[in-house]
């Protein structure tokens, strides 16, 4: 593999930003130079990327994905080839992707049907975390082993759906204080599922069958009583690490900054969708066409008792939330979203989204929601740390893989289905939202995957993580 010297460019790094040159060989950060240092030490590069006016920063982790999600009769639409390609053209360069435990199946099963999914087909590196959709004995005991031998060290928990994953808080607890022995994170769908049941049910009988009624179904009030709720077991299961995932709401936050304030090891991520999009705008769009921004938790309603979306943003500047993921799961709105025309409960749940991860929270930046820094911290390094994967990930150094973004300030990028985006969706979340920037050129493990407007990736050249424990806590 080639010897590459990325030239010219501006560091971005969570502690701060400076001009130094990167040097690579083969797969790995070999070291970084001053500007002009590499020429006087007589070092020759294969390849010099001259990243003048740019930034260059990690490559972005998104720890949040689902890529062919099985749901009900259907499957989340992108693949692993489809999706890592989407993933590097938007500057990510590692996915933490979900495998699925149904109830009824064996955990083992279900990591072992992921890595079939993912074996060869990926462009970036992938690793994997475990849901949990039926804990028992057993179960309980596999958790342990996938700890221990197989470098999956976190589980989704969902206190939402009671059809399909929901655990009950009995289980939640038993799975916590195995977490508590075996040092794993608890990553935690805070709805209220078994009251959200209820309500969808009402609407329905009242005929609001539309996607609107899919968020006024699921008040945020819901999803706080669950985050309050999921932070006592984890107390209770002696101050066992808790992940909330995709936070959508000011009530759950507040419970976040609350524990955090009493020393409670919680985190949080959030997601663009929930920094940006909104009921009014969006999931009341007429002629069903609300239905392409169904997803779980909703998306809020500008006129809320409380303003999420600039609750959110503080969130991410005070590190209450330290992660943005994607919960990429892709659905098409032909012949997908399209089966809940009549009924809002039958939408598939799911946004596209790992393409645009990257480029939607450097627009939080323009816009003056946080730093630069902020952004590396909270797309790129926090995640990498979160789940056991730094410093090989998330981080320029020596001795790091070489997964890198130059990114250029200086154009702009035009996020829908008409600005081609390479998600396999039939539509955009963002159709036409046009960012203040742009990935320029994107390297996986030292191979170049995007540069010149072109993908060079190769299917099979992400190789599976193995993960460690969360290395904010060991
Ligand atoms: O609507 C969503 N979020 N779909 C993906 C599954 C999940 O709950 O994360
Ligand atoms: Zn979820
Ligand atoms: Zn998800």
């Amino acid at each position: 593999m080639a010897r590459i010297l990325i030239t010219n460019g501006t560091i971005v790094s969570p502690s701060g930003r400076y001009a130094s040159d990167v040097f690579i060989d083969g797969e790995t950060i070999q070291a970084i130079f001053q500007p002009g240092q590499a020429a006087s030490l007589g070092i020759v590069a294969d390849k010099v990327i001259d990243a003048t006016g740019k930034y260059v920063i990690p490559g972005g982790v998104d720890v949040h994905t689902h890529m062919e999600l099985p749901m009900g009769p259907i499957e989340a639409t992108d693949t692993f080839e489809t999706g890592s390609n989407a993933a590097a053209w938007g500057g990510i360069t590692t996915i933490v992707d979900m495998a699925l435990q149904r109830k009824g199946e064996n955990i083992q099963d279900g990591l072992a049907a992921w890595h079939q999914k993912a074996a060869g087909n990926c462009s970036i590196d992938y690793a994997f975390h475990q849901i949990m959709g039926d804990i028992h004995d057993q179960s309980l005991k596999d958790m342990t082993y996938l700890v221990e031998h197989e470098g999956v060290t976190s589980f989704k928990l969902f206190m939402a759906y009671p059809d399909t994953y929901y655990s009950d808080d009995g289980q939640i607890l038993r799975a916590m204080q195995e977490a508590s022995n075996n040092g794993a994170v608890i990553m935690m769908h805070a709805e209220n599922g078994m009251a959200i049941d209820v309500l969808i049910q009402q609407h329905l009988a009242r005929g609001e069958t539309d996607p609107v009624f899919h968020s006024i179904s699921r008040p945020s009030l819901l999803e706080g009583e669950a985050t309050h709720r999921a932070i006592v077991l984890s107390q209770v299961a002696g101050n066992v690490p808790l992940y909330i995932v995709h936070m959508s709401a000011s009530e759950a936050l507040n419970e976040v900054a609350r524990a955090q304030h009493e020393g409670l090891n919680v985190f949080a991520e959030t997601c663009p969708q929930y920094l940006y999009l909104t009921l009014e705008e969006h999931l009341s769009q007429p002629d069903f066409e609300g239905a392409k921004f169904v997803c779980s938790p909703p998306i809020r309603s500008r006129h809320d008792h409380h303003h999420h979306q600039s609750d959110l943003w503080k969130g991410l500047r005070m590190n209450e939330l330290a992660v943005v993921s994607t919960d990429h799961c892709p659905f098409c709105f032909k012949d997908q979203k399209t089966l809940g025309r009549n009924d809002f409960s039958k939408i598939p749940n799911g946004l596209p989204g790992v393409e645009h991860r990257m480029e939607l929270i450097y627009q939080g930046v323009v816009l003056g929601e946080l730093s630069l820094e902020r952004w590396v911290e909270t797309c790129c390094t926090t995640p990498a740390r979160m789940f056991g994967m730094y410093p090989k990930k998330g981080i320029i150094a020596p001795g790091a893989d070489a997964d890198i973004v130059v990114w250029d300030p200086h154009q702009k990028t035009t996020i829908g289905i008409n600005g081609k985006h390479h998600m396999n969706t039939d539509y955009s979340a963002f159709e036409g939202t046009v960012i203040d920037g742009k990935v320029d050129t994107v390297l996986s493990r030292g191979m170049v995957v995007v540069e010149n407007d072109t993908f060079t990736g190769r299917k099979g050249h992400g190789k599976y993580v193995k993960r460690d424990l969360c290395q904010y806590l060991h």
